[in-house]
């Protein structure tokens, strides 16, 4: 599995390039499967999420082709001849889900395993049944599994989400775009990621319209069409490289990156005290000296988000004076902490809030990446611990960010994979 050696202490200093976004190319590999044909998608992260991706419509019936090299896949979808999606491959990702919307809309049926308990906390996908029942879907759930029919074709209907979950907006749109009629999705997630989806479906020769509000308008067509297709910027990936900078008391530029995507991250961190300069498609950090504390809330875009919740827990431990983190998206999303306080961090939880005495060095310890996020955080503390630190469960980290290790090494740091 791996475990990642930090030899912390070193301010960081050079440039880095952002990989595509892994919560982009997610959705946009699951929207292949509404085209019959060779798709071609761009500025493709390597990520264990993709790969397991790929297996996955694979096992449907795809012809995948990854060339990381390039950064490109192309994944020919002529022959799509199985509708389920087996356990294996949806519960190593929460995201095998949106196979569920395109599956439904091109085969009339689809059979998917529920995501099993994340670590993070429970994640239902009541919101996705609820939009693909209105278009008219049957569904059944049993053994571990939800299926989805439909008669002839899906009906185009008003949804309300009673939560703007990311997931359920691109499940439910990508099951729109093929349905007979007119939708329309109401408090629906605005994330850039569902921007960049609606980008991708409108060059199949969908008709989608408002995405990035809270409403998004589908008129449903009877074809769509093979694409080529570029990844985003991952903003997460950016944010991270942002406060590692940050936190070493760094030098570096981030390039391929979207700032307008970073507002409440650059915003908070700024409030701290970082010096954070933008151009069109790049960020320098710089002069992170007298960081201070901030107090941050999670919400949905455009407000924090919380997938740079743990990278910001261990930032405050770094700066100076009491802050408070409110995490209101998932409700076991602390698990970094307990990891951290090995480290030497003072840090409280009441609830969904974490009080974080911050000003205190980080010491190495052996931890543990409990998850994605939280292993992001785990190798922040460590690049500014003055000693070793060892993580383990790397393999959680690689689901994410593509060669962190040798990103971090390019900008100096001390840090390899045993
Ligand atoms: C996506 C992101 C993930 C990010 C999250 C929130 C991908 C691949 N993953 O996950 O990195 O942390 O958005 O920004 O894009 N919920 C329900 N019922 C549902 C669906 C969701 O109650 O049917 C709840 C969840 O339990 C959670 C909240 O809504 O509390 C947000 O979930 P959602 O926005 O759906 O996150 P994901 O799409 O799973």
């Amino acid at each position: 599995m791996g475990v990642f050696v930090i030899d912390g202490g070193i301010p960081l200093k050079g440039s880095v390039r952002i990989s595509g976004a892994k919560n982009a190319i997610l959705p946009s590999l699951a929207a292949c499967l509404l085209t019959e044909g060779k798709n071609v998608l761009k500025d493709v992260p390597d990520l264990e999420d993709v790969h397991t991706m790929c297996d996955l419509l694979t096992s449907l019936g795809a012809d995948i082709d990854f060339r990381p090299q390039e950064k490109e896949i192309t994944i020919d979808t002529t022959n799509i001849t199985v509708h389920t999606a087996t356990y294996d491959l949806v519960n190593t990702m929460r995201a095998s889900f949106l196979v569920m919307g395109p599956l439904l809309a091109r085969k009339g049926m689809a059979k998917v395993s529920l995501p099993g308990g994340c670590a993070i906390g429970s994640r239902p996908v009541d919101l996705h049944l609820k939009g693909f029942s209105s278009l008219g879907a049957t569904i059944n759930t049993g053994h571990g599994y939800v299926e989805a029919k439909v008669k002839d074709k899906l009906s185009g209907a008003r949804i309300y989400l009673d939560f703007p979950s990311v997931g359920a907006t691109e499940n439910i749109l990508m099951a729109a775009v093929l349905a007979k009629g007119q939708t329309t999705i109401e408090n629906a997630a605005t994330e850039p990621e569902i921007i960049d989806l609606a980008t991708m479906l409108v060059s199949m020769g969908a008709n989608v319209s408002g995405a990035g509000t809270d409403t998004i308008r589908v008129i449903g067509t009877d074809k769509l069409y093979p694409v080529e297709h570029s990844i985003i910027p991952d903003r997460i990936e950016a944010g991270t490289y942002m406060i590692a900078a940050a936190m070493t008391g760094g030098d570096v530029f981030l390039e391929n990156v979207m700032p307008d995507h970073l507002k409440p991250v650059t915003a908070k961190l700024r409030e701290a005290g970082v010096e954070i300069s933008e151009e069109l498609t790049s960020i320098h950090i710089r002069n992170s000296r007298h960081l201070k504390a901030v107090d941050i809330k999670t919400h949905p875009h455009p407000g924090f988000p919380t997938d740079m919740q743990a990278q910001m827990t261990s930032f405050l431990c770094h700066a100076e004076g009491t802050s408070m983190i409110v995490e209101t998206i998932f409700e076991n999303r602390f698990m970094h902490v307990s990891e951290l306080k090995r480290m030497g961090a003072r840090i409280k939880i009441d609830g969904r809030t974490a009080i974080i005495e911050g000003g205190v060095p980080f010491m190495g310890a052996q931890v543990r990446a409990t998850d994605l996020r939280a292993g992001a955080a785990l190798i922040l503390a460590g690049l500014c611990a003055k000693d070793r630190t060892e993580i383990s469960d790397i393999y959680h980290i690689d689901r994410g960010y593509e060669k962190m290790e040798e990103k971090l090494r390019a900008l100096g740091a001390r840090i390899k994979r045993t």
